[in-house]
């Protein structure tokens, strides 16, 4: 039995693909490779020493996906995939319905065909809104505030419904906070393509010398220094987080809905002294206007997820700070290889395959 993984060539997909992989779990990986490289997933490989079934296809190919239910046996469903640029999502919104609606859409459906009724859902923390208060717990209000947070908000009320209708489902969904960090071998971390919408890439990109200055969005914030604060997390905490929530969703039935953020807030600019004492590395601002739509504090309480998936985040800012560092330093430009590095490395899943021949 396997567990199919959607998105999992992705940031957090392919650390989570490692974890699952060091405990054990055999896995297939879906994925169409629109905001992420097969070179991931043949890191994580060389990472574990283990194989992985990879289907180069698009989530709304119901008929491909389709033969992927039929070839396999699969006892669980991570579902990563999905689009999530908040300002692309107000530009392109039909887009984001699509790609995150109806691609859940399909796969629920086919799920349910093929008896197969375990997910875990990515959610996000963005699903609050502009929080009242910190810290934040699951029963907050929700509240969407762009087409990107819609998407997962509506998401996770039919995945209810689902259950309702249905009562052999088991859903767990996981609401993210800010994810940073990369896998301490420095072979995987977050490749955004184009100029980075969020702080630690961003950060990343001026350390390494292709941006020049970072913009910090407002500094009239009510916060401890004036700038917006949020709860960091580690990649590999939260690829960990997913583990737990998968060993849970296998074991019972229902809806279950956590926070996976680690309950402390930095701010902008402690993230910035906390990446220049990690790295060394001088990083020049500029204040400037707040982003539009940008809570000023936001960090979770993180107290459901440990008290019932016996899980915590472990690793702090600094590790989140050197680890993220450790994989743009030694991978200035991402996935795009040069062919010296990429010759020499073990690769051990060559299986990319194309359900249809
Ligand atoms: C953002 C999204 C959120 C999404 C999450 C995914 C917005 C408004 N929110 O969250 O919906 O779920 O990413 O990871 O886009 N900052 C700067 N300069 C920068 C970038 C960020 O000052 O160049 C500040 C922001 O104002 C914020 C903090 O850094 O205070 C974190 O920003 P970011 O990394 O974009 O995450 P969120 O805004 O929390």
């Amino acid at each position: 039995m396997a567990i199919l993984i959607t998105g999992g060539a992705g940031f957090i997909g392919s650390h989570t693909c490692i974890e699952l992989l060091n405990e054990g779990y055999e896995i297939i990986v879906v994925d169409n490779f629109s905001n992420s490289k097969p070179e991931s997933l043949k890191r994580v490989c060389e990472i574990t020493g283990k194989s992985i079934m990879i289907y180069y296809l698009d989530l709304l190919d119901s008929e491909s996906l389709e033969k992927v239910f039929l070839v396999n046996q699969i006892e669980a469903v991570i579902h990563f995939a999905g689009l999530k640029a908040v300002g692309e999502s107000v530009k392109e919104s039909l887009k984001y319905y699509k790609n995150n609606i109806t691609t859940t859409i399909i796969i629920c459906d086919l799920m349910q065909k093929y008896s197969v009724k375990k997910l875990v859902f990515s959610s996000s923390a963005t699903v609050y809104g502009l929080p009242d208060t910190v810290p934040i717990s699951e029963e907050f209000p929700l509240k969407a505030l762009n087409p990107y947070g819609r998407t997962k908000l509506m998401v996770e009320e039919f995945l209810q419904d689902i259950f309702i209708s249905d009562n052999e489902w088991s859903i767990t969904i996981l609401r993210y906070f800010n994810p940073i960090g990369a896998h301490e071998s420095g072979l995987i971390g977050e490749d955004p393509s184009g100029t980075p919408n969020n702080l630690m890439p961003y950060i990343t990109k001026v350390a390494v010398g292709q941006l020049k200055v970072l913009n910090i969005f407002g500094n009239g914030y009510s916060t401890k220094d004036g700038t917006g604060v949020r709860d960091y997390i580690h990649v590999v905490d939260l690829a960990n987080g997913h583990v737990a929530a998968l060993d849970k969703t296998l074991k019972s039935t229902g809806v279950n809905i956590y926070n996976l953020g680690t309950g402390i807030g930095y701010s902008v600019l402690e993230v910035v002294s906390a990446f220049e004492s990690a790295t060394g590395v001088k990083i020049p601002i500029n204040i400037t206007h707040p982003r539009p739509g940008d809570a000023a504090i936001c960090y979770a309480d993180p107290m459901k997820a440990e008290k019932e998936l016996n899980w915590i985040a472990k690793k702090s800012i600094h590790d989140m700070c050197a680890d993220s560092w450790r994989w743009q330093s030694r991978n200035p430009n991402g996935y795009k290889i040069n062919e010296e590095l990429e010759n020499p490395r073990l690769i051990q899943s060559e299986d990319f395959l194309i359900p249809n021949n």
